[in-house]
């Protein structure tokens, strides 16, 4: 299975984990036009992927980025300093819409946070799943510092992430924050010491969600991601229609009947 060639980009599947890395180190990752565009069409391509018939074979993504130093250091400010207002918006539109592709994958997505995740950077971390960090990684919204606010996704993920309180605190001051403040609010699930660990530790347990039945995963990622936001009974709504889909599955069959056969189940992903 080949999910396209890119400029900015290396994808790598093994395991049918496929590690997505952005791969810009001279500008420590910055999510350039091109960067953007190419992110919508690998997730875009991954999301195709997703069905019984193209045999689910992705059933886990990490995003990191190259080079040693950054995670992705933002979005590209030598390009935002040409564009015009309204050009502008369209990046900001452009890669709010990876973000929202990022979070309707139907499975589970890692962002592996080594160094710099500042900006459009943590951004795209919030997209995730969840982050594993290593102890260099920094976070930061530093928007306020160039006279913007965030763009990608900040000012409502960073808040459902953290809390309130610390996402102010966070994006008016522009503070960056380490890996073991990261954690204490609940941004990053785990610290690992190298980035060798973080993505050996982030594929493990995509590899544990990897023997699961992938329809249920996904709909269980769905009533998740459907229910931010939203009331505890729209939340519920959600959540139950999540199930009735589940229930119709053969998966649900072949999981309930291996529990009560007492055998390991073996998931076809229908
Ligand atoms: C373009 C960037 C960049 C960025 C770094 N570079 N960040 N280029 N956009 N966001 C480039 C530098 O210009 C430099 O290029 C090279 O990468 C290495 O960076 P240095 O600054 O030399 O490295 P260092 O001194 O180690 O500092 C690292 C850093 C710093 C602290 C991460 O680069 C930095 O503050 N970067 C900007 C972080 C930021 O403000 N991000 C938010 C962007 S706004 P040269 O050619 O000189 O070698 C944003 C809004 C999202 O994300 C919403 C938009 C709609």
């Amino acid at each position: 299975t080949t999910f396209g060639t890119y400029g900015t980009l290396e994808l790598e599947l093994s395991d049918r984990i496929l590690t997505l890395t952005v791969n810009r180190p001279a500008a420590l990752n910055a999510l350039s036009q091109e960067v953007v565009a190419e992110l919508w069409k690998a997730f875009t391509a991954v999301q195709d992927s997703c069905t019984h018939d193209a045999g689910w074979p992705v059933r886990g993504v990490v995003v990191t980025g190259a080079g040693g130093k950054a995670f992705v250091a933002g979005a590209d400010i030598r390009e935002m300093t040409s564009m015009s207002a309204d050009e502008a918006a369209g990046y900001s539109r452009s890669m709010q819409a990876v973000t929202l592709l990022i979070e309707k994958l139907p499975v589970p997505v890692v962002a592996v946070v080594d160094g710099f995740a500042l900006g459009g950077g943590c951004e795209l971390a919030l997209a995730c799943d969840f982050i594993y960090a290593t102890e260099a990684a920094q976070f930061g919204q530093p928007e306020v510092n160039l006279g913007l606010v965030p763009g990608f996704g900040g000012s409502v993920r960073l808040p459902q992430r953290v809390g309130l309180g610390a996402a102010r605190e966070l994006i008016y001051t522009g503070r960056r924050i380490d890996a073991a403040e990261a954690y204490r609010l609940g941004l990053a699930n785990r610290v690992l010491p190298t980035r060798d660990d973080a993505l050996a530790a982030a594929r493990t347990t995509l590899g544990e969600v990897a023997a699961k039945a992938p329809v249920a995963v996904g709909l269980a990622k769905q009533a998740i991601t459907g229910a931010t936001g939203r009331s505890t009974a729209e939340g519920l709504e959600g959540e139950a229609d999540a199930f009735r889909e589940a229930f119709t599955t053969e998966d649900m069959r072949e999981g309930t009947g291996a529990f009560l056969e007492k055998r390991s189940p073996s998931f076809a992903g229908k």
